[in-house]
């Protein structure tokens, strides 16, 4: 067949989508219900910049999907806007950074001196790139928004962090404000006290959605990027009802109905039911499983990989009489300690370490529980939540 003929057909071939990014989780709405206090508080926080005033540093957290870097980066959008609308003397620059790039110092401080002075830095040392963003900041008297995403995995965060805060010491006019964000409950923990105090003196929290917000969240897509009538109300109920018992999470909900569409399509029937939903949820768990695990931060990583390691091998503490099996905490953590020094790391304690099994519980990676005050004093038992051999396939590729 002709060549131009077959992309006339691909264009013009039926699908339940009208305009499929508007689906996406990539795309973020104007709207973003259920964050108006959110909203509402970086707008108070931020707002004195517009009057040439300092903004405090704030700290966004929350767990995945629930709306901190959409909210932040549309927040932003606007302030820029009214900026420009309102000819304001003071100059404003927001930079983001998603650390998970630029995750050392030196990449953060010179994301920041490419932003601000567009120029070549690449080769210089930390310390020229500081000294020239201070020296340029004192000259040109601007407020800069920097807004770290999922900052805690910075490798150097504490320094990376002290030296954007010291920066307001040096310059006489203009300032630095960071916005961190995270969805790591430990990581502030790993901050020095001074720059824990300076970076979170104001805290935000983001509450996972519920099925309900869900719901609405997925309606407002759904009106925008779908054809009339595709989607089925169970449909829709489903997806929301999937993602709010995983973690309440915007994404995933978009992506089981991203996902449901793209089956719909594929079987012709250009109707999203609860069937496409089931179907797609079976495609997007294994994606986002993958996701998950490669961007946890490494020490964790290490623990899962031990545990996971330790099942693929059948080396477990005890056999239950069910078929099924536990591993005790002392045994994980020897084998913990095992992995890390092969890779020259120095372990965490055993305190630090079962902090990070309850934070592989929460993502729904183990299942963990504690035994009872018994002779081995309290014990976590472990169990994996998902399949051993593909958390090592992940992250044999991803250590
Ligand atoms: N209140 C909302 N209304 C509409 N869409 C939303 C809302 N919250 C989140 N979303 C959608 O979900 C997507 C994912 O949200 P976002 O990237 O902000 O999550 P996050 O909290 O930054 O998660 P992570 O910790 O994984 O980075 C957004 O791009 C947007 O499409
Ligand atoms: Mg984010």
């Amino acid at each position: 067949m002709d060549i131009k003929e077959q992309f006339r057909r691909e264009i013009n071939k039926k699908s339940v989508f009208k305009n499929r990014d508007l689906v996406s989780p990539h795309y973020v709405p104007d709207t973003l219900p259920f964050r108006e206090n959110q909203i509402q508080e970086i707008i108070s926080d931020l707002a004195p910049a517009l009057q040439g005033n300092m903004p405090n540093n704030l700290f966004l957290y929350g767990k995945t999907g629930c709306g901190k870097t959409a909210t932040i980066n549309k927040v932003l959008e606007k302030m820029l806007e009214i900026q420009k609308e309102s000819n304001l003397q003071q100059s404003i620059v927001s930079i983001y950074i998603n650390c998970r790039t630029y995750n050392s110092k030196y990449k953060v401080l010179l994301k920041v001196a490419d932003n601000l002075f567009p120029k070549s830095y690449f080769g210089y040392s930390a310390s020229f790139i500081y000294d020239s963003i201070v020296k340029e900041l004192t000259q040109k008297n601007v407020f800069v928004i920097v807004v770290l995403d999922e900052i805690d995995l910075i490798k150097d965060a504490n320094d990376a962090l002290y030296s954007l805060v010291r920066i307001n010491d040096e310059i006489k006019q203009g300032a630095t404000t960071i916005i961190g964000i995270s969805n790591n409950v430990l990581f502030k923990d790993c901050l020095d006290t001074r720059t824990k105090s300076g970076l979170c003196k104001k805290e935000l929290i983001f509450p996972p959605y519920n099925a309900q917000e869900l719901k609405e969240i997925l309606t407002q897509r759904i009106g925008i990027g779908f054809q009339e009538d595709c989607v089925e109300e169970g449909a829709i109920a489903l997806a929301s009802a999937f993602a709010a018992q995983e973690s309440g999470d915007a994404r995933t909900a978009l992506l089981l109905l991203e996902s449901g569409g793209e089956i719909a399509d594929k079987k012709q029937t250009y109707k999203i039911t609860e069937e496409e939903i089931k179907e797609a949820k079976k495609q997007v768990e294994e994606e986002i499983v993958v996701d998950m695990i490669s961007t946890l931060p490494e020490q964790i990583k290490i623990v899962l990989f031990a545990i996971a390691n330790m099942v693929k091998n059948n080396r477990f503490s005890t056999h239950l009489l069910d078929d099924g099996y536990v591993i005790y905490s002392g045994d994980a953590y020897l084998e913990y300690v095992k992995q890390i020094k092969q890779v020259s790391k120095q372990p965490v304690t055993m305190k630090w370490f079962k902090e990070y099994l309850g934070e592989l519980t929460t993502y729904g990676l183990l299942i963990t529980t504690t035994s009872g005050k018994g002779v081995r004093g309290s014990t976590t038992l472990i169990k994996m939540a998902i399949d051993a051999n593909t958390v090592m396939k992940v992250l044999e590729t991803n250590l």
